[in-house]
């Protein structure tokens, strides 16, 4: 298999409905699931934390209570730091026409893949057309912290200031695993030989 990584917009779309939507959405033609690994190795942001509170996302108010800015309080930035104790994440929940849903319930523990936005707060990252926040089990958290063999475990810069129950980081991120090691790139898939050829003699159809 050579793994080819085409922005969204250049391949075919095909249809897939959300069952609790009356939108539909469009997902890559030749789109296939990633592991949480390769996940994370194309997302700028990791982080572990906890859902505080859930606002209006401003220019979505529309769209509330689907749609939300969720206040998160950081544990440990897995991949991208340092980041505060304290940040909003902004258009999460479920939007109309999108094909994932970023759903967090308050008081509940979460791992996020996030990109930074210029004023300081932050979006899901949707790589591979998947969600942005994966339940934070202990699987999950193990999985990235040892196998992963991210370097880069940080602490929130304010953890004294305003987390009284701060967790902290996992202790021992495995320094041997490279699988996550990777520069940060959002809406990248992979797509197969099969599907290459596939699209080619498509195209060849055509003319
Ligand atoms: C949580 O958000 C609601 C609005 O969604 C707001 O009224 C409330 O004050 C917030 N609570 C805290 C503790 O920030
Ligand atoms: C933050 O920046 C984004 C664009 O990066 C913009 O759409 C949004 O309105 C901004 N939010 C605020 C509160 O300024
Ligand atoms: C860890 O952080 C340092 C400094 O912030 C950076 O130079 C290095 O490339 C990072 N390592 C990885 C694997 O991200
Ligand atoms: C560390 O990562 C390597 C390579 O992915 C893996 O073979 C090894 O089992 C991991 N070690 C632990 C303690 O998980």
């Amino acid at each position: 298999m050579i793994v080819v990584y085409l922005p969204f917009f250049a391949v075919g779309a095909v249809l897939l409905v959300l069952p609790t939507a009356s939108q539909s959405c469009s997902v890559p033609l030749g789109w296939r699931e990633m592991s949480l690994n390769q996940r994370v190795s194309l997302a700028d942001i990791v982080v572990h934390a906890k859902a505080l509170n859930k606002t209006k996302t401003p220019q979505f108010e529309h769209g509330w209570p689907e749609v939300y800015d969720g206040t998160m309080e950081v544990y440990c930035v897995l991949k991208g730091g340092p980041l505060s104790s304290d940040i909003t994440v902004v258009e999460m929940g479920y939007i109309g026409g999108h094909c994932t849903a970023n759903e967090v319930n308050i008081d509940e523990e979460y791992i996020l893949l996030l990109s930074r936005r210029d004023n300081g707060t932050f979006l899901p990252d949707n790589v591979n057309v998947q969600a942005a926040v994966i339940q934070a089990t202990q699987e999950n958290i193990d999985n990235i912290a040892l196998t992963c063999g991210l370097q880069n475990f940080t602490l929130p810069l304010d953890v004294a200031g305003n987390a009284p129950e701060q967790r902290g980081c996992p202790t021992h991120p495995n320094e041997s695993g490279k699988q996550c090691v990777g520069a940060g790139a959002a809406s990248h898939i992979v797509m197969s030989t099969n599907l290459i050829i596939f699209l080619f003699f498509s195209l060849f159809e055509l003319l």
